[in-house]
């Protein structure tokens, strides 16, 4: 962390006491830290202490009323490498998520060009309130990344979720991101993600589970090391904002595949996350069907094989990752796909393993590599498979 510039926000919840130790160990690296502290934080340890340990003046106010200069919330905005907001009250939390700056933290944050990490700390019933739950949701999708809550003692004597991360936690954090950050600087990514809607009239569509979790969340890591994303979007509740990201949003799978076709060959490397829909009526009826006989056959025809036609277009400079989903046999199935769609390497998950697939925020995981050699990964968070698969593709660049 050498020379680094880290903005430390601070607000007033009572693990800011353990920020005390969060600024040493920054110092021990070497790094430059500045600090802002909401009013209410000052209650919780001493902004003397803050600037002490920092060797930088402490910024609380928008201006200092003794000599009548303005701080420049723009320039604090503009001065990091990474802008670390730690502890995270649930009261600062609800003003990141929807814009309100009475603190210079808080305008601080909207002026900020670095990335943000936060790390929230509260009583667990705060933290598992839906609100929370809903605006810490809201600050991913504009790309902040969350550096979540621990379970343990909490102040209120209660024990449950709500710990802010420890120190050395947090640090680790920033060095993985500070260690892949640009990593893919220049590469240009198109990804596949979420359900296919098929419809059968203007009412109806055969669809899927999938919520493209899976796909957002390798978006967002290929973006946080600097790669250029192209996301192409089946119909999610999910939304991702990001200066280096381009979302075609498409409902059916051969609106998929068009845009697939006009963009694959400007692309390096392909990840074809989509659950796909296999078949599509036939008759796409323009008017509602009415009910009428007791039984209703609907003719379904083949989609087309977006991942396959990729494959068969793929240059040797490309790289191209599938995903297969299976309820038996997944090994020797994924085996087969890989290369029958002229893959690089394949993503398996199977629905055999209990908090795995479809709408679940844990995945579990094999990667199949062209040699056919297998990486088995345990029952994690998608967000972390996505920096493994993120981090297996990179290593074919390197
Ligand atoms: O053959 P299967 O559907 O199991 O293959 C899954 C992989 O193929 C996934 O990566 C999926 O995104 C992709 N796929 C596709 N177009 C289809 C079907 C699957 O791109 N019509």
């Amino acid at each position: 962390m050498k020379g680094k510039k880290i903005l430390l926000g601070i607000t007033g919840g009572i693990a800011a006491y353990k920020i005390a130790f969060l600024i040493r160990l920054f110092k021990k690296e070497e790094a430059e830290v500045k600090c802002i502290m909401t009013p209410a934080s000052c209650d919780f340890i001493s902004p003397l202490t803050i600037a002490t340990l920092s060797e930088n003046p402490v910024y609380i106010d928008f201006w200092n009323q003794k000599d009548g200069q303005w701080t420049n919330h723009v320039d604090l905005g503009m001065w990091p490498d990474v802008f670390l907001i730690a502890p995270l009250t649930a009261n600062t939390l609800a003003k990141l998520a929807t814009g309100y700056c009475d603190n210079l933290l808080t305008a601080t944050y909207l002026s900020a060009k670095s990335q943000v990490f936060i790390a929230p700390a509260m009583d667990l019933d705060m933290y598992a309130h839906p609100t929370t739950t809903n605006n810490l949701n809201k600050l991913d999708a504009y790309g902040v990344q969350i550096i979540p809550a621990e379970s343990g003692f909490l102040a209120s004597g209660l024990i449950g979720k709500g710990r802010m991360t420890e120190p050395e936690d947090i640090v680790k954090r920033l060095h993985t991101f500070f260690m892949f950050q640009n990593s893919m600087l220049g590469r240009k990514v198109l990804i596949t993600a979420g359900p296919t809607h098929e419809h059968i009239d203007p009412v109806r569509f055969i669809g899927n589970h999938s919520t493209g979790k899976m796909g957002y969340a390798i978006a967002e890591e290929f973006l946080n090391r600097g790669a250029e994303v192209l996301l192409i979007s089946g119909p999610t509740k999910l939304t991702l904002v990001h200066p280096k990201l381009q979302v075609k949003d498409v409902v059916s799978a051969n609106e998929m595949l068009g845009v697939v076709q006009d963009n694959w060959q400007s692309y390096e490397i392909g990840v074809f996350c989509a659950a796909v829909a296999d078949y599509r009526p036939i008759v796409q009826e323009s008017q509602k069907i009415k009910k009428k006989e007791e039984e209703l056959a609907l003719t379904l025809i083949k989609n087309p094989d977006i991942l396959a036609w990729a494959g068969e277009k793929k240059k040797q400079s490309q790289f191209l990752l599938g995903f297969a989903l299976e309820t038996n046999n997944a090994l020797e199935y994924a085996d087969k796909k890989l290369v029958s769609k002229n893959l690089d390497a394949i993503v398996v998950n199977s629905l055999e393993n209990d908090g795995a697939g479809f709408g679940y925020d844990t995945n579990k995981i094999s990667i199949i590599s062209k040699n056919l050699q297998i990486t088995d990964f345990p029952l994690k968070s998608k967000k972390e498979l996505a920096t493994d698969i993120v981090t297996f593709i990179s290593k074919s660049f390197e």
